[in-house]
């Protein structure tokens, strides 16, 4: 099929090379003209593995291009993807001004029949508005056109896996014309065995928002258990198995830590609890697991204050800055509130990261940046593991402990073992569970 992709961050991208090597002729447009140079060129505007490569190879296979206008990226197209932003606006509702403008330009410039996939999360009722967007700008082409949801569930980092061996593909539409098009783009997939969901619109969008919220809320209730494990001498680790055990809960997402970051859930929760308010349904819950998240960093810091007393003039190394293991994304990592928090408190930040530390050192200047996690930790007071890559799995801690000045570790991840670092002879603060003083 002939498909555009508007807006090439990750989900745009990600979308355009997979459905590209499922077999459709593909272009990607984005009105940011460096970022097409650079794809053109052959290099991703941002670490995903494996998509730098699998962009390149789908480019010499033929089936994808790039364009930096609507006017070369759209006539002719059947299947027009919205990937544009959707950033939340200062009151949290999601902002989606993009969507709107993106939405009025597609449809100034689509030759026939045409069907418009949102692709971004967008707050339930959006494929409405733009339905109504897109008939006031062609009214010749109204019933040419229809909206369609069909909300991304990839993860960064796993982002190409989870396109090409998704869980489920969610379609939601009106229009039986418009369900046959993206019943026939994911054959490929659907084939294979892959799970497709048809409903309504506002279903499917209303599932995405719904379906971040929860993992979001799995995690926070693994950090409120963390607190409790904490003050009553429990590991919620063990905790944490004995729950996932049972099959109608589930291990995933409980894992307690430094909590969850990222451009997805932050945004996407705020967006979804004042998407409920603007409906008339109050959803506090929603800001509980919100609250709980924020206090995962307050645990830490208490931590880092409890084990050094005063932070003025205390050198702290941070290991991981990115929001995850897997990408060099850090938008609101937890690592970065972290440093930011210590450093307002008279203490130096030396980081390091496999992958973000220069986009970390340009959200937060004052942090210092190491190009290895022992150079990074050279005279530090206290090492805080951040982000659970899984080069700081297999670090050797005696090497660590040679390099610090004193050997105290705490694990915003839970990534070490007693064994370990009691052997290496460190002080040890893990999360959600006993101590090792
Ligand atoms: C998330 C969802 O998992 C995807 O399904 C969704 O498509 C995506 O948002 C999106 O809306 O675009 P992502 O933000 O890439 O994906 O990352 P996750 O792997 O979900 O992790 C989110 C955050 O939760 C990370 O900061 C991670 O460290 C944290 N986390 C995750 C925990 O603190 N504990 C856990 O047990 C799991």
């Amino acid at each position: 099929m002939r498909v555009a992709v508007v807006g090439t961050g990750h989900v745009g991208l990600v979308t355009a090379s997979t459905l590209a090597y499922l077999g459709h002729d593909v272009v990607g447009l984005d009105n940011d003209p460096d970022k097409i140079r650079l794809l053109k060129a052959g290099t991703a505007p941002f670490f995903e593995p494996g998509l730098e490569e699998l962009v390149n190879e789908m480019v010499a296979a033929g089936r994808l291009t790039f364009a930096d206008t609507v006017e070369e990226a759209i006539p002719g197209r059947e299947v027009v993807f919205l990937c544009v932003g959707t950033p939340p606006r200062a009151s949290g509702e999601a902002n989606l001004v993009a969507v709107e403008t993106a939405g009025r330009q597609i449809a100034a410039n689509v030759t026939g029949r045409t069907l418009l996939v949102e692709k971004s999360t967008v707050p339930a009722g959006t494929a409405r508005r733009l339905k109504t967007t897109l008939v006031r700008e062609r009214p010749d082409l109204q019933a040419e056109l229809a909206v369609a949801s069909n909300p991304e569930f990839l993860r960064e980092g796993k982002a190409i896996e989870d396109s090409l061996e998704p869980d489920r593909i969610l379609v939601g539409a009106d229009d039986e014309w418009a369900f046959e098009m993206l019943r026939a783009l994911y054959e490929p997939l659907t084939s294979k065995g892959a799970l497709l969901i048809e409903t309504d619109i506002a279903t499917a969008e209303l599932s995405k928002h719904a379906s971040n919220a929860f993992l979001a809320l799995k995690i926070s209730y693994a950090n409120a258990l963390a607190r409790l494990c904490e003050k009553s001498g429990a590991d919620v680790l063990a905790v944490a198995d004995v729950l996932g055990s049972d099959h109608r809960i589930g291990r995933a997402f409980l894992n307690a830590g430094l909590g969850y970051g990222g451009y997805c859930f932050p945004k996407d929760i705020q967006a979804f609890e004042r998407l409920a308010v603007s409906l008339g349904y109050d959803f506090p819950l929603l800001n509980e697991v919100v609250a709980i998240n924020n206090g995962a960093v307050d645990a830490v810091v208490e931590k880092i204050t409890d084990a050094l007393w005063n932070l003025e003039d205390k050198r702290i190394t941070l290991l991981g800055l990115a929001f995850k293991p897997g990408t060099d994304d850090v938008r609101l990592a937890p690592a970065l509130v972290l440093a930011n928090r210590l450093i307002e408190r008279g203490a130096t930040c030396v980081g390091y990261d496999p992958q973000a530390g220069e986009a970390a050192v340009a959200e937060v200047p004052a942090l210092a940046l190491a190009s290895t996690p022992y150079e990074a930790a050279r005279g530090a007071h206290c090492v805080v593991v951040c982000t659970e890559w899984d080069e700081f799995k297999t670090l050797d801690l005696a090497k660590l402990k040679e390099v610090v000045e004193y050997p105290i570790i705490v694990d915003g991840r839970n990534i070490f073992d007693y064994d370990q670092v009691r052997e290496a002879g460190f002080s040890y603060y893990p999360t959600g569970r006993p101590p090792l003083v």
